[in-house]
C-alpha cells in the first residue's frame, strides 16, 4: 500500500513529522507494509514549483492508495488571485480525485469533556457524523468572477447549484455509512429559499425510499440546524449537507469536542479512488513553528485512511485507542488545556506518547 503525505503549510509539516513517527511503528510492530512518499501542496508548492498543485503531485495521489494531507495556506499568500493561492491546490486535488463525499466526524473523547466551551453534560458522548459534499455547489458553481457595474461599483457573484446525480452519490454515501451507526440521516439545506435546496431535499427523500428504507430520514434548515448543534448536539447522528454549509456546521460541530486540533476528515470518491485524509484544523499560522499544534487530528486522520482505505480497520482502532489513552493519562497541548492534572506537552510530546503506546 502506497500513502502520499502532503506536509503543506504552516503547522501541516509539524503535526504529519508525528504521524509519520505513527507510520513508522505500525509499520515495525505492527506489519502495516505501508510505502510512504512526500509532495508539496499549497504555500510550500507555490515557492518550490509556482504553483498550488503540480501535475506530478496530482499523478502521485491518483497512484497511491490514499492521500494524507496537512494543511494549506497562510497570511504571506492572502493577496494573492484565488485561482494562485494554496488553498487552490487543495481544491484542485479534490476535483482532481473526483473527492465527493467529506467525512467530518465530531466525537468527544471523555478526558476532554471539560475542554468545551458547552457544559460537559450536555457533549458527554458525543459522536455526530457530518457528510459534507465536497466538489460542487457555490465553490465550483459557474457563472462566478467580479464585474465592475457601470457606476464603478462593483459586484461579486457565485453559483450555488447541485444536479440529481451530484446529490445522490454523496447522500449514497451518507446513507451507507449510517447503516453502520445509528441508521439515522439528518439532511440539511435551506429549501425554504433555494431552489438548490428543493431538489436537495426532493432527491435525498427519493432516494431514501428507493434504496434505503431502513435508514430514519428527516429534514432541517441550515439555520436551525446551526441552532441544534449548540442546544442539544447528540440529536444526530449522520448529518448530510452541501458543500458551504458543511464547512460551516463542521466548524460549529468541530468545536462541541473541545479542540479543532482532535478532528480528523475524510474525502472519498467512486469505489477504488484514492482518498484525501486531512485534520480540518487548517495551517493555524499563529502557532507555525512553535513545536506546540496538536498532532491528534493528522493522527487521527491516518487512521481514517486505515479504516476507509487501507484495509487494517485493526490498526485504525488500536491507534484511535492509544490516542484516548494518552489524554486519558493526562496528557493536552496547548489548545487542549482546562483538564484537570493536566501533563502538558509540545506536538512532538504528544506524537511521542501516541507512539509509545503503539509500541508497547
Ligand atoms: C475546509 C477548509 C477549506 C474549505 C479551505 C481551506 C479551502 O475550510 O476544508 O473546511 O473551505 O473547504
Ligand atoms: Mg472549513
Amino acid at each position: 500500500m502506497k500513502l502520499l503525505l502532503l506536509p503543506g503549510d504552516g503547522i501541516g509539516p509539524e503535526v504529519l513529522a508525528e504521524t509519520r513517527r505513527v507510520i513508522n511503528v505500525l509499520n515495525a510492530h505492527h506489519g502495516l507494509g505501508l510505502d510512504v512518499e512526500t509532495g508539496d501542496i499549497g504555500g510550500a508548492s507555490i515557492e518550490r514549483h509556482g504553483t498550488s498543485l503540480t501535475a506530478s503531485v496530482l499523478d502521485l495521489a491518483r497512484a497511491s492508495h490514499a492521500v494524507l494531507m496537512g494543511a494549506v495556506g497562510g497570511p504571506q499568500w492572502a493577496d494573492m488571485a484565488f485561482e494562485l493561492r494554496p488553498e487552490q491546490g487543495l481544491l484542485n486535488l479534490r476535483k482532481g480525485l473526483g473527492l465527493f463525499a467529506n467525512l467530518r466526524p465530531a466525537y468527544c473523547f471523555d478526558a476532554l469533556a471539560d475542554a468545551s466551551t458547552l457544559k460537559r453534560g450536555v457533549i458527554e458522548g458525543l459522536d455526530i457524523l457530518i457528510v459534507r459534499e465536497l466538489i460542487g455547489g457555490v465553490y465550483f458553481g459557474e457563472p462566478r468572477g467580479i464585474e465592475i457595474l457601470p457606476d464603478g461599483t462593483r459586484r461579486g457573484f457565485n453559483t450555488q447549484s447541485y444536479t440529481t446525480a451530484e446529490i445522490e452519490r454523496v447522500a449514497r454515501t451518507a446513507f451507507d455509512l449510517a447503516r453502520q451507526r445509528d441508521s439515522r440521516v439528518c439532511s440539511v439545506e435551506k429549501a425554504n429559499v433555494m431552489e438548490s435546496g428543493v431538489v436537495w431535499r426532493e432527491t435525498v427523500t427519493a432516494l431514501q425510499a428507493s434504496e434505503y428504507p431502513d435508514v430514519a430520514l428527516s429534514h432541517m434548515y441550515a439555520d436551525n440546524c446551526a441552532m441544534q448543534l449548540v442546544r442539544n448536539p447528540r440529536q444526530f447522528d449522520v448529518i448530510l449537507t452541501d458543500n458551504l454549509f458543511g464547512d460551516i456546521l463542521s466548524d460549529e460541530a468541530g468545536m462541541l469536542t473541545g479542540s479543532l486540533g482532535m478532528l480528523p476528515s475524510a474525502a472519498l470518491g467512486e469505489t477504488g479512488a484514492p482518498g484525501l485524509y486531512e485534520p480540518i484544523h487548517g495551517s493555524a499560522p499563529d502557532i507555525a513553528g512553535k513545536g506546540v499544534a496538536n498532532p491528534c487530528a493528522a493522527i487521527l486522520s491516518l487512521a481514517m485512511a486505515l479504516r476507509y482505505q487501507l484495509g487494517r480497520p485493526d490498526l485504525a482502532a488500536l491507534t484511535e485507542t492509544a490516542v484516548s489513552e494518552v489524554l486519558n493519562a493526562g496528557y493536552r497541548t496547548a489548545d487542549l488545556l482546562g483538564g484537570e492534572g493536566s501533563c502538558v506537552v509540545g506536538t512532538q510530546g504528544m506524537g511521542r506518547a501516541i507512539a509509545e503506546r503503539l509500541s508497547a
